[in-house]
């Protein structure tokens, strides 16, 4: 089954009013300063704001498609702002900022927007993820993400649900879009549960009958807990500042219904 990641200019229209997390981010940014790693950096949703803003970043992912429409992007920028950023395919359980080859790490802020690490499966994986990404902070740098922890009564529905019709931007065919989801055990077992989500598209007529041919697209995301997070931090040699249960800023309370969006924020330790 194909990917979201696979059709980045359908992913930009269907997230287009998604600005809450990007001015986090850029208040976040502003106040700790570059140089910024974007992990996960996909179409540069971020990372163009942020260059806009003055910042110097590297954008990291490994989904050709979304780094595709990232450098397309950057590439209508003044060469001012294009000179301050780097684009590299590269898989976040394996950053390329750890060898002692390598130049030392030279990031004062890594972020991981939108639900990126959740892509990693197993407490190996996370591990994998946050020890890269301490890697590659300088000491008391800080490393920024947030994580999707679906209410309940999301969590409880069966079936598909959320019917939007839209003109797809790509096709500019009528398409009508519904979710589903269920909870699977991940690689890890039953202590590690993945959310497998289906995307389904289908191309209709004026009337919406279905014409043409469906597409699916999955989309699995680790389940975590803040407990979990936690840990996962201190295994890495990063210290948790703070967190949040929303963009606006409201505390992080897990026993909150209506929370859907944890936001964390750490540090990396002086060693
Ligand atoms: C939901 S998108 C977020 C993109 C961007 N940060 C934003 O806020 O729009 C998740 C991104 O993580 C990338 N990704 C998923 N697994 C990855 C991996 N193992 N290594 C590198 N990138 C990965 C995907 O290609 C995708 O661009």
């Amino acid at each position: 089954m194909r990917s979201p990641f696979d059709d980045a200019e359908l992913y930009d229209w269907e997230y287009r009013r998604r600005r809450a997390d990007v001015q986090f981010y850029r208040t976040l940014a502003d106040e700790r300063g570059g140089p910024i790693l974007d992990i996960g950096c996909g179409t540069g949703r971020l990372l163009l704001p942020l260059l806009r803003d003055g910042h110097t970043l590297v954008g990291v992912d490994r989904a050709p498609a979304m780094l595709a429409r990232a450098a397309a992007r950057l590439k209508r920028l003044p060469a001012a702002h294009r000179r301050r950023a780097l684009l590299l395919r590269a898989d976040l359980r394996a950053l390329p900022f750890r060898s002692r080859r390598s130049r030392r790490p030279r990031f004062a802020l890594a972020l991981a927007a939108f639900h990126t690490i959740q892509h990693c499966e197993t407490n190996a994986d996370l591990l994998r993820f946050f020890r890269g990404a301490a890697a590659a902070l300088i000491p008391g740098g800080w490393l920024a993400f947030d994580t999707f922890a679906p209410e309940p009564r999301f969590l409880a529905r069966r079936g598909p649900s959320g019917r939007t019709r839209f003109r797809d931007p790509r096709t500019g065919r009528p398409t009508i879009y519904t979710e589903s989801h269920r909870i699977v055990p991940g690689p890890d077992g039953p202590n590690g549960p993945v959310l497998a989500m289906t995307f389904h598209y289908q191309p209709v007529d004026a009337r919406d009958r279905p014409r043409g041919r469906a597409r699916n697209v999955s989309l699995r995301h680790r389940l975590l807990q803040p407990t979990e997070i936690q840990s996962l931090l201190r295994q890495a040699g990063l210290a948790l500042i703070a967190s949040w249960g929303g963009f606006d800023g409201r505390p992080l309370t897990t026993s909150d219904d209506q929370t859907e969006q944890h936001i964390y924020l750490a540090a990396k330790g002086r060693r």
